[in-house]
């Protein structure tokens, strides 16, 4: 059998890495086609090679630009790679503008299309991201879906497609190496390479185009950092490293500014600090996982098992709201429940399901 695989970011390379490894491991024969969205190495190659898959068979070099640019670039660079591959089926991960360009191709062209981390919502059609999963998830012939909630989103909506829970991918990756990210001696070994000499800090992460293309709310989230009263560390995404530099903007001192950095660090950071803040959905689910309190700068978040649990919360990107939502949460215990995302094995089940040929497109598909 022949399967696609197209990735574009740095976070669809962790959600595809392991069904990838699992395919190959079935004697499926997968082209893995990277878009380019994502070209810098630090959120590219890298990931790539930490995960030690192989390179990418096809690199479309799309790059940056505004999202119809990127989506019609993927759309049609990918057509031409398609039609001389012919997969059997098409992967696409998540839901950035490389996952849509994707999936339109794959539909366009009747190969029946798979999504990993289907049926997630955050309900807030100004994000470009739930358009973008909405759109694939109605056109997708395999749909599979991560938790309960995510089944019901699906159901709820009456997707044409086959659904599948499947548990979540990310959850494989970090459940194999939990050990090396709560190691003590590693954790101390991860903070002396990135120059932290405080025994307490926070990490922080922020690039969503919400927060970081729009000055009043930029500003708003940096006076938040500069009233905690603790570390923070920032491995800086290039578009926010742009708009700072753009609205000129500076960093306060208990902020220190890092470039981003590999998964392995990430995750060991994270499980070591005493609070996340972030604006990433992946992250949001990987705190909870690692049992670190998270502070979410955003109106709405699609891992709402996570606000449930009372691990994370949300905020506006006000300075004084930052300030004291983060001191309510710094240091909280938690005792998070794993299986909300799966047993581990989401990667093992979605190879399997492919790898049987049982994903069809339905006809008659009748609308409750
Ligand atoms: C994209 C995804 C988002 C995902 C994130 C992970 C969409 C709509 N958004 O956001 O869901 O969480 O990736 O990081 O697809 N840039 C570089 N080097 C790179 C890539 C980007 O310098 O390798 C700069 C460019 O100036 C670009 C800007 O970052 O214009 C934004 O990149 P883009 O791919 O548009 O979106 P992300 O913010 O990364």
């Amino acid at each position: 059998m022949r399967v696609s695989i197209v990735t574009g970011t740095r976070p669809q390379i962790t959600k595809s890495a392991p069904v990838l490894v699992a395919l190959e491991e079935k004697g499926v024969d997968v082209r893995f086609i990277h878009t380019g969205q994502h070209y810098d190495y630090e959120l590219a190659d890298q990931f790539i090679s930490e995960f030690s898959i192989r390179t990418p068979d096809h690199n479309l070099e799309v790059g940056s630009g505004s999202s119809s640019y990127q989506t019609y670039e993927v759309m049609s660079r990918l057509e031409r790679v398609l039609s001389k591959e012919t997969p059997e089926y098409l992967i696409v991960p998540g839901d950035t503008n490389s996952a849509l360009g994707a999936a339109l191709a794959g539909f366009k062209m009747d190969i029946p299309t798979c999504h990993i981390e289907s049926g997630l919502r955050s309900f807030d059609m100004k994000m470009q991201e739930e358009i973008n999963r909405r759109l694939i998830d109605h056109g997708a012939a395999g749909l599979f879906a991560p938790t309960n909630l995510a089944v019901k989103n699906l159901d709820d909506e009456n997707v044409p497609g086959m659904v599948f829970q499947t548990g979540d991918t990310m959850y494989d990756i970090l459940k194999k190496r939990l050990q090396t990210f709560n190691d003590p001696s590693f954790q101390e070994e991860t903070k002396r390479e990135l120059g932290i000499s405080e025994e307490k800090f926070g990490v922080l992460t922020m690039h969503r185009r919400e927060n970081v293309d729009f000055p009043d709310r930029l500003k708003g989230i940096i006076d938040g950092l500069g009233k905690i009263e603790h570390r923070i560390i920032f491995p800086m995404h290039p578009r926010t490293k742009q708009s700072i530099s753009d609205y000129g903007f500076s960093i306060p001192k208990n902020v220190k500014v890092v470039d981003p950095i590999p998964y392995t660090t990430m995750m060991t950071l994270v499980s070591r600090s005493s609070l996340l803040l972030t604006d990433s959905g992946g992250l949001q689910k990987e705190a909870y996982l690692l049992n670190t309190p998270c502070v979410t700068i955003r109106d709405n978040s699609e891992w709402v098992e996570t606000l449930s649990a009372g691990a994370n919360v949300l905020v506006a990107p006000r300075g004084d709201e930052i300030h004291s939502k983060a001191n309510e949460m710094w240091d909280r215990e938690l005792k998070n429940d794993p299986t909300v995302y799966g047993d581990g094995q989401a990667s093992e089940k979605i190879a399997e399901i492919v790898a049987s040929g049982e994903i069809v497109v339905r006809d008659n598909v009748m609308l409750s």
